[in-house]
C-alpha cells in the first residue's frame, strides 16, 4: 500500500498527460490523476490506482470528462491602468498601431495612466484579470512590468504582481522586468544606464526575468544587448520580444544571448528559427496579438519545422490583445498558426512552462505540481475546436480544487 493521497480525481475519460514518450498530447482513456499535497503522486489507468484515501482526501468525480494540465500564460502584460478602447476603434479604421502611438496613444497613454496608480489600485486592477484567466484555466502566469517607465513605477508594477501572486484564486505568478518598452522622455542614454544601474539592482529581487521590446522605433539591439547581458549577470534570464513588427534582429539576439525564449516572432525568417531551435531559445507564438494587427501568420509551423519549442500564450495588454483566455489562444493557434490541435494544447501546457523555464509544471506526470483542469466535456479536442467558450469546469491548483 502507497502513502494516502490528498486529492484524487476518478472517473476520467481522457486524461491529456502530456507524455513525450507517448503519441501527442498523451492521452490515457479511463484515468485516474492523484496528489499528495501539491504534488501529482498518480496519473495512468484506473485499474491501476492502489493509493490509499484517507479521511481528509478530497474525491472529485470528472464524470467521464476529460482532464488536462493547467495552462501555463507564458507571455503578459497584466498589471495596467486605464483605457484604450478608442485606439481599438481608430486601428479597425484603418490607423496603424504606429500611427496611433505617434498620435500619443500607444504604451505611452498606458504609462500615463499606469503611474499614476497606487501599489493597491495596480493590484485590483491586475486581480480582476488574473481571476478571470484562473476560470479559463490558466494555472500560472508571466507578468511584466513595462507601463513603468521611472525606476519607481516599473518595481511598483513588479511589486503589485508578486502581491498579487500571493492572494487566492489567481493563477500562479512569474515576474518579468521589462524596462525597454515604451518611448522615453529625456535622453535615452541616461535613461538606459538608469536601467542598468538602479533599476536592475532593485528589479533583480522582484522578477526572475528581464525583457526588451527590441524593434525598430521602439529599442535597438545594442540597447537590448547591454541590457540582457546585465540583466543576465543580476541573475534575471534574458526574454525578447523579438520581430513583431518588423525584422529587426531581436531573434538573433535571442539566439546570441542563449535567452529562454524569443516572443511574437511574426517577421522572423526560417534562418533564424532555426537558430532559436540551435540555441535552445523557446519560440512563444502569440496570435492573438497577430491577429489584432493584422500581420503575417503567427509562425507555429516555422517554429516546429525549425525544430523550436513551441509556446503559446495571450499577450494580455491594453494595446495589442486584451484576452485573459488560452482556450482561445489554442483555436486561434490551430486557424491561423498552423499547429495542429495536439501541438497548440502541449504549446500551451507544457510550452508555457519552458519558456518560464518551470521543469516543475506543464504536464501531468507524477513528481509535478497537480495543476489540471477538469472540461466540460469528454473530449480535449473541444478546447480548441469550441471557439469562445470556456471549456473548463474545475480547476486544480498545486493539488487544491480552486473557486467555490
Ligand atoms: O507584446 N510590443 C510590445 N508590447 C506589447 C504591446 C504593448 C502595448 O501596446 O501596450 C505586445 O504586443
Ligand atoms: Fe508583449
Amino acid at each position: 500500500m502507497t502513502e494516502a493521497a490528498s486529492l484524487v480525481v476518478a472517473g476520467i475519460g481522457q486524461l491529456v498527460t502530456g507524455d513525450p514518450r507517448h503519441p501527442a498530447p498523451g492521452v490515457i482513456e479511463d484515468a485516474v490523476l492523484a496528489a499528495s499535497g501539491d504534488l501529482i503522486v498518480y496519473a495512468g489507468p484506473a485499474a491501476g490506482f492502489d493509493h490509499r484515501l484517507g479521511p481528509e482526501t478530497v474525491e472529485v468525480d470528472a464524470r467521464g470528462a476529460a482532464v488536462i494540465p493547467g495552462f501555463v500564460d507564458a507571455h503578459t502584460h497584466l498589471v495596467w491602468l486605464g483605457d484604450r478602447s478608442e485606439e481599438y476603434a481608430l486601428r479597425a479604421g484603418g490607423a496603424t498601431y504606429e500611427e496611433v502611438a505617434a498620435r500619443g496613444g500607444g504604451i505611452r497613454s498606458t504609462v500615463t495612466a499606469t503611474t499614476a496608480g497606487s501599489l493597491e489600485e495596480l493590484v485590483a486592477a491586475a486581480r480582476e484579470r488574473a481571476r478571470r484567466m484562473l476560470r479559463l484555466g490558466t494555472t500560472t502566469v508571466e507578468v511584466k512590468s513595462g507601463y513603468g517607465q521611472s525606476h519607481e513605477a516599473e518595481l511598483r508594477q513588479l511589486q503589485a504582481a508578486r502581491m498579487l501572486g500571493t492572494e487566492p484564486d489567481v493563477p500562479d505568478v512569474v515576474t518579468t522586468y521589462l524596462p525597454l518598452h515604451g518611448p522615453v522622455d529625456g535622453d535615452r542614454e541616461e535613461f538606459l544606464e538608469g536601467v542598468l544601474h538602479e533599476g536592475l539592482a532593485g528589479a533583480s529581487h522582484l522578477a526572475r526575468f528581464v525583457d526588451c521590446f527590441c524593434e525598430t522605433g521602439a529599442w535597438s539591439v545594442e540597447e537590448c544587448e547591454r541590457l540582457l547581458s546585465a540583466g543576465r549577470a543580476g541573475g534575471l534570464r534574458p526574454k525578447v520580444h523579438a520581430e513583431q513588427r518588423s525584422r529587426s534582429g531581436g531573434a538573433a539576439l535571442a539566439a546570441r544571448v542563449g535567452a529562454v525564449s524569443a516572443d511574437h516572432l511574426d517577421y522572423a525568417d526560417d534562418g533564424e528559427l532555426r537558430a532559436l531551435a540551435a540555441a535552445g531559445v523557446v519560440g512563444v507564438v502569440l496570435p492573438g496579438a497577430s491577429m489584432v494587427l493584422d500581420g503575417p501568420p503567427p509562425p507555429g509551423r516555422r517554429l516546429r519545422e525549425a525544430g523550436a519549442t513551441v509556446a503559446l500564450a495571450t499577450d494580455c495588454n491594453p494595446g495589442t490583445c486584451w484576452c485573459e483566455s488560452m482556450p482561445l489562444m489554442v483555436s486561434l493557434a490551430v486557424a491561423t498558426a498552423g499547429l495542429t490541435p495536439a501541438e497548440a494544447l502541449l504549446a500551451a501546457t507544457s510550452g508555457g512552462a519552458a519558456a518560464l523555464g518551470l521543469m516543475d509544471r506543464g504536464r501531468l506526470l507524477p513528481g509535478l505540481r497537480c495543476d489540471a483542469l477538469v472540461l466540460e466535456t469528454s473530449n480535449w479536442l473541444d478546447v480548441g475546436y469550441h471557439l469562445g467558450a470556456n471549456p473548463v469546469a474545475r480547476v486544480i491548483t498545486a493539488g487544491r480544487l480552486a473557486g467555490p
